[in-house]
């Protein structure tokens, strides 16, 4: 079959009025990922980039920027008058650039977000093989209300008579089950002979794409619709709750996925799971995890409930214990984290290194088998192998307006209550007293202390207390 030749065409540019939000719908997010990112992907595996045609108005500048770096070509429509706009407009840039007429148009809805390549690929070949002017893809959800209707000619075959919007649906057509997707392909010179006809004598006061099944027909042009094969792919993301509804579907799609790859995963309704997050075997993921964007672990790990991994790397074998938070943090195999560690960007944690109870890190590099068990913070620091590091013990990593760099060698033991002032450079192997603030380089092997000399008066209790029983007589 001959499937060049297509062109694709999103519509983007509404405002998304039901979702009573600032930010413009195709920019809201399920899986992690804006609407529109999941349409574009899909789209890019079916036509190259430099072929897909986004038609953005709504806070257009701000869609642009959040998804230029695909690659696709945009259209403005300043102003949104409804779906047959959208295409109007389309046709309008196309005849101004003197662009050649792609032979097919296939055309997506930015708020349709699950569609599958699969799926437009398959809108496509039924459209060539049944030589339409528009096919249609359809669904038969429980509940079609809310959606345009496709009206057939019989209940057998493929022929469309006409797409019915929610509120003009006779009484009797309101419980007819078939809903528009939102997704067609037409032959475009078909397309663009009637968007000129269109009118906006409707509920809405808009130009509506779908009026022009029923012209096309009225003309004796072929107007055919396919079912897809799941009815959530083609689910529009009006309202928050319906976007909800899709996220959770993908979150439960990104946990099975996990699962089938061997991850265990308790309660995988509770967790959070980004497309892009990959688990090896044998790992263990407890409830209420959040595993977020390009997170990546390795085999026989365990992450514990309510920690939260967005955009890092795990080894094998990393205990991740209770309610810790990873940010584009890289810990080695056999590490050992939290509970309630604070791992920021730029934390390279070793193999078999301990990160503990309410340690935060900061673009810090903890060497094989270092250990920061309680109750510190890490930040700008170079630490090597087999580091001790004391509970409470704090690099001073801030002037008020630089960051400095704390080193800290090989063996070395940071007393509990510390402070290293940075920069400072604590050599291998040397001991750093407990409640010592450092301020000067402490050389290799040695002793550093920072603190004053403890006083110690004997007796002094009971003398006061003598003083203070003849003071009351
Ligand atoms: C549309 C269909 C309806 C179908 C449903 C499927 C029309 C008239 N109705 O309804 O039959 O069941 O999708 O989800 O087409 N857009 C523009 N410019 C505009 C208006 C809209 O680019 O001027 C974009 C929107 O950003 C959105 C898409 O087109 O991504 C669909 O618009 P929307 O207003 O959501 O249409 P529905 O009411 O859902
Ligand atoms: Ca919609």
């Amino acid at each position: 079959m001959e499937t060049s030749g297509f062109t694709i065409a999103i519509m983007a540019a509404g405002k998304g009025t039901r979702l009573k939000s600032k930010r413009p719908k195709v920019l809201h997010e399920i899986g992690g990922r804006a609407l529109l990112l999941h349409v574009i992907a899909a789209a890019k595996t079916v036509v190259p980039a430099d072929q897909i045609y986004c038609i953005i108005g709504h806070e257009s500048e701000r869609v642009r920027a959040a998804v230029g770096a695909t690659g696709v070509q945009f259209v403005l429509q300043p102003e949104q008058r409804g779906t047959g706009h959208a295409m109007q407009v389309l046709k309008a840039d196309f005849e101004l650039s003197g662009a050649a007429l792609p032979k097919h148009l296939l055309v997506l809805s930015g708020d349709v977000p699950l569609i599958r390549p699969e799926t437009i690929a398959a809108v496509r070949d039924a459209h060539l093989q049944e030589k339409a002017a528009m096919t249609i893809l359809t669904a038969v959800p429980t509940d079609p209300t809310g959606y345009g209707r496709v009206l057939r000619l019989t209940s057998e075959g493929p022929e469309v008579v006409a797409i019915v919007e929610q509120k003009s649906l006779s009484p009797d057509q309101l419980k007819a089950p078939e809903i528009n997707s939102g997704i067609y392909c037409f032959e475009t010179k078909a397309l663009f002979s009637k968007l000129d006809s269109l009118s906006t004598n409707n509920a809405h006061g808009e130009f509506y794409l779908t009026d022009v099944a029923a012209m096309l027909v009225a003309e004796g042009k072929r107007v055919v619709a396919i079912k897809a094969d799941s009815v959530d792919e083609v689910l529009g993301a009006n309202t928050i709750a319906e976007m909800m509804h899709l996220d959770a579907a993908i979150r439960l799609d990104a946990a099975k996925r996990l699962m089938a790859a061997g991850v265990t995963i308790f309660r995988p309704e509770t967790c959070v799971i980004d497309s892009e997050v990959t688990v090896g075997p044998d790992t263990v993921i407890e409830p209420y995890v959040q595993l977020l964007g390009t997170t990546k672990i390795g085999s026989e790990s365990r992450v514990r409930s309510y920690s939260v991994i967005q955009n890092s790397t795990l080894g094998d074998n990393v205990l991740v214990r209770n309610g810790c938070i990873l940010d584009a943090a890289e810990v080695a195999d056999n590490a050992l984290l939290g509970p309630y560690a604070h791992l920021r960007p730029e934390s390279r944690i070793g193999d078999g290194a301990h990160v503990g109870n309410f340690v935060e890190t900061k673009k810090t590099t903890m060497g094989k088998g270092s250990k920061a068990n309680h109750l510190t913070y890490l930040g700008d620091a170079v630490i090597g192998a087999n580091v001790n590091i004391g509970a409470g013990a704090i690099t001073c990593n801030y002037d008020g307006v630089h960051k400095h760099l704390t080193t800290i060698g090989d063996g070395a033991f940071v007393g509990s209550d510390s402070t290293l002032v940075a920069p400072i450079t604590v050599g291998a192997g040397s001991y750093i007293a407990a409640g010592s603030s450092i301020t000067e380089d402490v050389p290799e092997g040695a002793l550093a202390l920072g603190r004053a000399r403890q006083v110690t008066k004997s007796g002094w209790v009971a003398k006061k207390k003598s003083a203070q029983k003849q003071e009351s007589r």
